[in-house]
């Protein structure tokens, strides 16, 4: 087999020795005979699989003893409709301010406007999301039952640098493109959710980190298997959940401790994109997408400044083992999905194949 460096936004490249483990495993998982994808969900071995990415995920992600963890059915989006069925009932106006910095969180907004009086406090939509837009806690009201961000934006490549501090107003963060790429305060938000399929495991799960307060608002038509409240209550096993995501992401943060912590992977990161973000700053060949002061280290999209040899770009990217480099359809042009699991040398082929291009078709 010839391994590809896999840039795709999500699912995402996975750490190979994580990959190579649940190989190892997955007929006779640690010596039971039997594999962990078809034992119970109330078997003690999964039982400990359940505990240990909990442990594992309060400890890299330093998580305060009043956050609940839960693994939820349906994937981001499906938090779109949770986090405000959870959470806008919080106060009796049933208000929601949402940011918008992009596609996902247009979508959020869009999905909670179903739900109560929820408004655009910020956007960066008239210049296609290439920044984050500057939010000021005073445009909100304090009868507001939580403002919601996405902290990192996938198609276009931005990410909040810091923080808003919302006072008493729950702050929501979609973190699906980011979560345990760098440091963040936890205590900072009411609720974090992200998606497995980028930094985490394999797709369809979500991991959402929520303080206990937040638990007793849900909406009274809440679905029982989208109340946070059930999750927290059982432990994430009120049904079968997916024992095999949550089987691999425990995998994953293992992977993660061993390199160090997000510590470590938050430095590797800065080193990853700046490699690639050297590239486009020196040429006039390469345009970047977002604006320098609000890049991201995750996804790097990039524009050809002649977008006739984007096809030519992304052929001869693939033929030399650079994989799913192409843009996101809003964006157009490359991106360069750069994980935690990339390693460096993913970015300096994807570097050096980017200067090679542009030497022989300038
Ligand atoms: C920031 C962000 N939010 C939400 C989603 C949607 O995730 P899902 O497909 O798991 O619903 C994505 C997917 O790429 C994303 O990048």
């Amino acid at each position: 087999m010839t391994q590809v460096f896999n840039f795709g936004a999500g699912p995402a490249m996975l750490p190979i020795p994580v990959m190579q483990k649940v190989q190892q495993e997955f007929l006779d998982y640690r010596g039971m005979g039997a594999s962990i994808i078809e034992i119970s969900h109330r078997s003690k071995d999964f039982d400990e699989v359940i505990n240990q990415t909990d442990a594992l995920l309060a400890e890299l992600a330093n998580i305060p003893d009043n956050y609940k963890i839960l693994y939820v059915h349906g994937g981001a989006q499906m938090q779109f409709s949770a986090v405000p069925m959870n959470l806008i009932g919080r106060k009796a106006a049933r208000k929601a301010a949402y940011v918008e910095s992009g596609n996902f969180a247009k979508l959020a907004q869009k999905e909670a406007v179903r739900y109560g009086d929820v408004s655009v406090v910020a956007s960066s939509e008239a210049s296609n999301y290439d920044y984050i837009p500057e939010f000021r806690i005073e445009s909100v009201g304090e009868d507001t039952s939580y403002i919601h961000i996405t902290s990192n934006n996938t198609i276009y490549g931005t990410r909040w640098q810091q923080f808003p501090d919302t006072g008493e107003i729950p702050l929501v963060a979609d973190m699906t493109s980011e979560l345990l790429s760098r440091k963040i305060d936890i205590s900072q938000f009411g609720i974090i959710f992200a998606g497995l399929q980028k930094n985490l495991g394999p797709a369809g799960l979500a991991c959402v980190i929520i303080r206990e307060d937040l638990l007793d608002y849900a909406l009274p038509e809440t679905p029982n298997l989208l109340n946070y409240k059930t999750y927290a209550d059982k432990h994430s096993l009120a049904n079968t959940n997916n024992t095999f995501a949550i089987y691999m992401m425990r995998l994953v943060l293992e992977w993660l401790k061993d390199q160090g912590g997000v510590d470590a992977i938050e430095t590797q990161n800065e080193h990853k994109a700046s490699i690639l973000y050297n590239i486009i700053d020196n040429s006039e060949f390469y345009v970047g997408v977002a604006q320098t002061a609000h890049r991201s280290t995750m996804n790097v999209p990039f524009n050809l400044a002649n977008d006739d040899l984007l096809g030519d770009f992304l052929e001869q990217a693939l033929a030399n083992g650079l994989y799913a480099l192409k843009g996101h359809r809003n964006v157009g042009g490359a991106r360069a999905s750069i994980y935690n699991a990339m390693p460096v040398t993913g970015c300096e082929a994807l570097a050096e194949f980017m200067q090679e291009f542009e030497r022989t078709n300038s």
